[in-house]
């Protein structure tokens, strides 16, 4: 029996993904453990999305490299989205690699495990499903507050940067009765939230149910006290939905709705397939119809063609819709995409740095802006965990997903707390327990 150490890079569907190879593993008697000094077989389930996530596995590679000679780790595989995209040249490149797995290929490692061990070959499997969604395996969870919850994989948009598509193949729906019978065992296993995944949540279809209709029936049918879901896509997000998170108070209020570019030219460039006026007329549909609604965004500055004056419009939208935060991103061309085989990457290097330095400089500005105005106002936090920098402070988050940190007693991670915002800086809110009693002169009050 051998001890496997399993590392997870990228986004939060890599989270599942990594829950599901747990399980597979596991119910195929491999020992998933925690210390890399206690495993024989060393697992990294990595990402493609841009350049650095290449580099930082490589750069954990040579780590391995070394291991593997002092006969410290017997086996190591590389898993993900990485592992479709270099494939085999990953391995050629690496030797030290044992396995090359996509993420299609999860139910295949205990036979590429054995492959390695038993007859000393290298075992490879990149093939792409229509269909396969996992919805059998039952991922193994580790305890906590939030748990994750696929309903699709795959994407069919072909933005033209992303290598999404060509990593995660098309795009395949489960039905709302796995979904659901997923959400109730969460449920029963006490997480307090559920985060939906889905690399375009708009396009899930299954029996003549949408995104909408699914959203409802996990609010209606299970009692998670919150649910959020990650991410939609702005060219069709469903207009019923807004009023669905409206009315359900366990559905968060919260969108992540990237933009990725706030120019008409570079937004048709990347096949977005929606206007700057289109994006508008969305959050200003969604602000009407959820007026407490946290934004929050995806942006890619310095894609292929991009003049100054197109940055210039990106960074008008910015400021006009104020997003509450905003992931900010350099362009990087990636293998195989629309964009590595029409569209040059052209944009220097110096220019590139010179407009995430300024986006980001005004996201912390708005930012902060918009954390000030929260002070004196009362929200209630799920608690997470212990605050990073102060071990008798709590670190939870509100409907809206901030984080806030407070002291309180006889708490724990899951519980929730109702407390007033005192202070705020740009990436945090500061806050005070409302003591029960306090809080029901208050209401009584009102
Ligand atoms: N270069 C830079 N950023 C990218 N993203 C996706 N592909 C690329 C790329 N080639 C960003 C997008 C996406 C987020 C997850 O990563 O903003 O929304
Ligand atoms: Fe990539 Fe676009 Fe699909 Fe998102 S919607 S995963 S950016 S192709």
């Amino acid at each position: 029996m051998k001890n496997i150490y399993l590392e997870t890079y990228g986004c939060q569907m890599n989270e599942y993904d990594s829950e599901l190879i747990r399980s597979i593993l596991a119910k195929n008697q491999y020992q998933i453990v925690n210390s890399q000094e206690d495993a024989q077989v060393v697992l990294l389930n990595t990402c493609a999305i841009r350049e650095n996530a290449h580099q930082k596995i490589f750069h954990r590679l040579d780590e391995l490299k070394g291991m593997k000679r002092r006969g410290e780790v017997e086996a190591v595989g590389v898993l993900g989205c990485m592992a479709q995209s270099l494939r085999k040249d990953l391995a050629d490149r690496s030797p030290i690699v044992d396995i090359v797995a996509g993420p299609d290929s999860y139910k295949k490692l205990p036979n590429l495990l054995k492959a390695v061990f038993e007859s000393a070959s290298k075992g490879y499997d990149f093939s792409l499903s229509e269909f396969e969604t996992y919805a059998d395996i039952t991922p193994k969870r580790i305890a906590g507050v939030n748990a994750w919850l696929a309903i699709m994989r795959g994407c069919d948009n072909f933005c033209t940067f992303c290598v999404v598509p060509y990593t995660r193949g098309r795009e395949r729906s489960r039905t709302v009765e796995s979904v659901l019978n997923e959400a109730h065992r969460i449920e029963s296993e006490g997480f307090k939230q559920v985060t939906i995944l889905g690399q375009n949540v708009n396009s899930y279809k299954s029996d003549g149910n949408d995104f909408a209709d699914l959203m409802q029936t996990l609010a209606t049918e299970t009692s998670i006290p919150r649910i959020r879901f990650t991410s939609p896509h702005p060219k069709d997000f469903p207009r019923r939905l807004l009023h669905v998170i409206a009315d359900n108070p366990s559905l968060c209020k919260q969108i992540h709705l990237p933009l990725q570019a706030g120019n008409d030219d570079v937004l048709q460039r990347m096949n977005r397939t929606y206007t700057k006026k289109e994006f508008y007329t969305l959050v200003d549909e969604i602000r009407k119809i959820i007026p407490d609604v946290a934004l929050t965004t995806d942006v890619i500055v310095g894609f292929s063609g991009e003049t100054e004056a197109q940055f210039e419009d990106t960074f008008e939208v910015m400021q006009n819709v104020r997003f509450d935060s905003a992931f900010i991103f350099k362009y990087s061309e990636r293998k195989n995409t629309i964009a590595s085989r029409k569209i040059p990457d052209d944009v220097p290097e110096h220019a590139k740095t010179e407009r995430i330095v300024r986006l980001n400089e005004l996201q912390r500005r708005i930012s902060n802006e918009i954390n000030q105005t929260e002070i004196g106002k009362k929200a209630t936090v799920l608690i997470e965990s212990q605050s990073k920098k102060d071990a008798n402070q709590w670190l939870g988050r509100t409907d809206q997903n901030k984080g806030v940190v407070f002291s309180a007693e006889a708490k724990k991670p899951g519980d929730f707390v109702d407390v007033e915002i005192i202070r705020a800086t740009t990436n945090t809110l500061i806050g005070e327990m409302i003591p029960q009693k306090k809080r029901s002169l208050n209401l009584l009050s009102l």
